[in-house]
């Protein structure tokens, strides 16, 4: 059983979500998809048909958007105002504009207030959750006892979200997926605010060479090693 935050954060396209999501329920824990919160506040952005470069009237409809977030480990949920957009925030259009939206500081702030509110509930509630994101363990949970900074090349990034994007039925172009995961990269880790880093304390796993069996098994002995 866990007790505590376990912090995971790191790129897109490393196998961190299904990681994540397969450690919290094998170690009976909550779940928190961090940047699915992100995700749905750029929908609702793009939604009011607001210029992400526009940060008052972004943080406008941030402020107003009723972003729910479930915590399940096997169906985490993700609501907008009432509505399940789970698939919708996985479209092209919000992956393009979230790096944009998730730059702007009075979002993060918001959203970051959020997400603490979230894990304190789950802690109470079960004792542990494994949060997933790209600040975790720098800003939103800096006292987490493991963190875990996951990394991968980016061609190894690329073909594993092609082949996501495909199964969930969506158009694959391995450049163009490719390019943009080299541009999220290079936005999420140059913005002013939070960005994409290794906290000093955090636990480097190179998941280039590794299939998800074994992402899983490193992470459950780092997990061990620390209770
Ligand atoms: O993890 P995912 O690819 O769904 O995240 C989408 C985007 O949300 C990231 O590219 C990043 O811009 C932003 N994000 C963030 N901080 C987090 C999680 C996600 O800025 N903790």
């Amino acid at each position: 059983e866990l007790r505590g935050v376990v912090a995971l954060d790191g790129p897109s396209g490393t196998g961190k979500s299904s990681v994540a999501r397969r450690l919290a329920a094998g170690l009976g824990a909550r779940y928190l998809d961090t940047g699915a919160m992100y995700r749905a506040v750029t929908l609702a952005v793009l939604r009011a048909g607001v210029d992400p470069a526009d940060t008052d009237r972004a943080t406008e409809v941030a402020r107003a958007a009723g972003v729910v977030q479930g915590t399940g480990p096997d169906r985490s949920t993700t609501h907008l105002d009432g509505e399940d957009v789970g698939a919708e925030i996985r479209g092209p259009e919000v992956t393009l504009a979230v790096s944009a939206v998730s730059a702007v500081p009075e979002v993060r702030a918001l959203v970051v207030a959020q997400q603490q509110r979230i894990i304190a509930d789950a802690l109470d509630e079960v004792g542990g959750i494994v949060v997933e994101g790209r600040d975790i363990g720098t800003v939103v949970a800096p006292d987490a006892p493991l963190k875990v900074y996951i990394t991968a090349d980016a061609e190894a990034r690329a073909r594993r979200r092609a082949k996501q994007d495909a199964a969930s039925g969506r158009q694959v172009d391995l450049g163009a997926t490719l390019a943009d995961v080299q541009r999220r990269d290079a936005h999420d880790s140059s913005r002013a605010v939070s960005p994409l880093r290794a906290a000093a304390d955090a636990v480097v796993l190179d998941t280039t060479d590794l299939d998800l069996p074994g992402v899983l098994a490193a992470l459950l002995e780092l997990v061990s090693d620390r209770g």
